[in-house]
């Protein structure tokens, strides 16, 4: 915690995010970009546009994973609180919006006066939105938010005393991870709760690789523009000269590794100067025509893999609900 913090009376929000290291940015982008294939890491999409991009692409018809989640929440947020006795309190890792998260913090408060809500957002700008606009609907509800990645986040949950805590991993957040990293989360979660707490987790299903494409390669070209708003963020931040008209989103289903990958295709040979990339003199960048950056895996889970991973990770299934097209499952685990 670099200490800033905003506080009124039920709200604090813990900036762990220094202004200066962007978490990393600089430091990261450097060996993504010399390595071969060259990669990126997509916590750095959400900037501030890149976090009102991926806002915009939930109300796409293409991209169903959110009203799909939706649905879940509109029919069975009573019966999914209730998996845990009251009182509880709400850890939400990747919170973003918080819109489907409202759903739950109704339930909540229709059992209990009060809830203490604490979500974790890598970007403060929508974590601050939120939360005052949860705090001006809900008057039962205290955020404690941190504008942090997830594992800084999760080590700093507070309870109270004879409380339980569900955490919230929503939105398909974990598709977003290798499996390896997806265990290592899951195990510092698991850490982070004790025995009898919950995990909701919301994992997109594997299904036919047209409504999947179709999801990544939407007709408006917002999730193009939300991929390629990245190299606008290295343009800004790290003083780079990416011409975005010389790069073109990708996104296809790998079946082998069942996920969607997405990438930014070079259209020529090109050289590209990051002046700001933890370098001295400037990052020269080289790409051959038809060169990818891998930006993205968004990783289609199945039952069993589910079921998989909570063993790896020290949780016990014991609930799953789906939508009524059968493509999301919201998964209740038991630490
Ligand atoms: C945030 N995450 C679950 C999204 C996904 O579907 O993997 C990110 C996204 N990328 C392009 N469209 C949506």
């Amino acid at each position: 915690d670099t200490g800033k913090s905003v506080s009124t009376s039920r709200l604090v929000i813990h900036q762990s995010i220094s202004s200066n290291d962007q978490n990393g940015f600089a430091q990261d982008v450097r060996p993504g970009l010399t390595a071969t294939p060259k990669t990126l890491k997509p916590k750095y999409l959400y900037d501030p546009l890149g976090s009102l991009l991926f806002e915009a692409i939930c109300l796409l018809p293409e991209y169903y994973l959110t009203r799909a989640e939706t649905e879940i929440f509109e029919r069975r947020a009573v019966e999914i609180v209730a998996q845990l006795p009251a009182p509880i309190t709400v850890v939400e890792l990747g919170s973003g919006s918080s819109i489907k998260t409202r759903l739950l913090i109704e339930a909540i408060l229709a059992r209990q006066p009060r809830l203490c809500y604490q979500p974790i957002d890598i970007s403060e700008t929508i974590l601050e939105q939120s939360a005052k606009q949860l705090l001006e609907d809900y008057s039962g509800l205290r955020i404690t938010a941190h504008a942090a990645d997830y594992t800084r986040g999760i080590a700093s949950i507070e309870r109270r005393d004879g409380e339980k805590v569900l955490a919230l991993l929503l939105g398909s957040n974990i598709g977003n991870y290798m499996p390896d990293e997806a265990r290592e989360l899951l195990r510092q979660i698991r850490n982070a709760l004790r025995p009898g707490d919950g995990l909701l987790l919301g994992a997109d299903l594997k299904k036919s690789r047209e409504t999947l494409k179709a999801a990544y390669n939407d007709a408006l070209n917002l999730t193009a523009a939300f991929s390629r708003n990245l190299l606008l963020r290295i343009n800004r931040d790290l003083n780079a000269d990416f011409d975005l008209r010389q790069f073109k989103h990708r996104a296809f289903f790998n079946e082998g590794q069942s996920r969607i990958e997405i990438h930014l295709v070079s259209l020529t040979e090109q050289i590209v100067n990051i002046r700001g990339a933890d370098a001295q003199p400037a990052l020269q960048v080289e790409f051959q025509s038809g060169e990818t950056i891998h930006t993205e895996n968004s990783y289609k889970y199945d039952l069993e893999a589910l079921a998989a991973l909570a063993k790896a990770t020290g949780f016990t299934p014991s609930r799953v609900w789906f939508d009524s097209g059968g493509r999301f499952s919201c998964n209740f685990w038991l630490a």
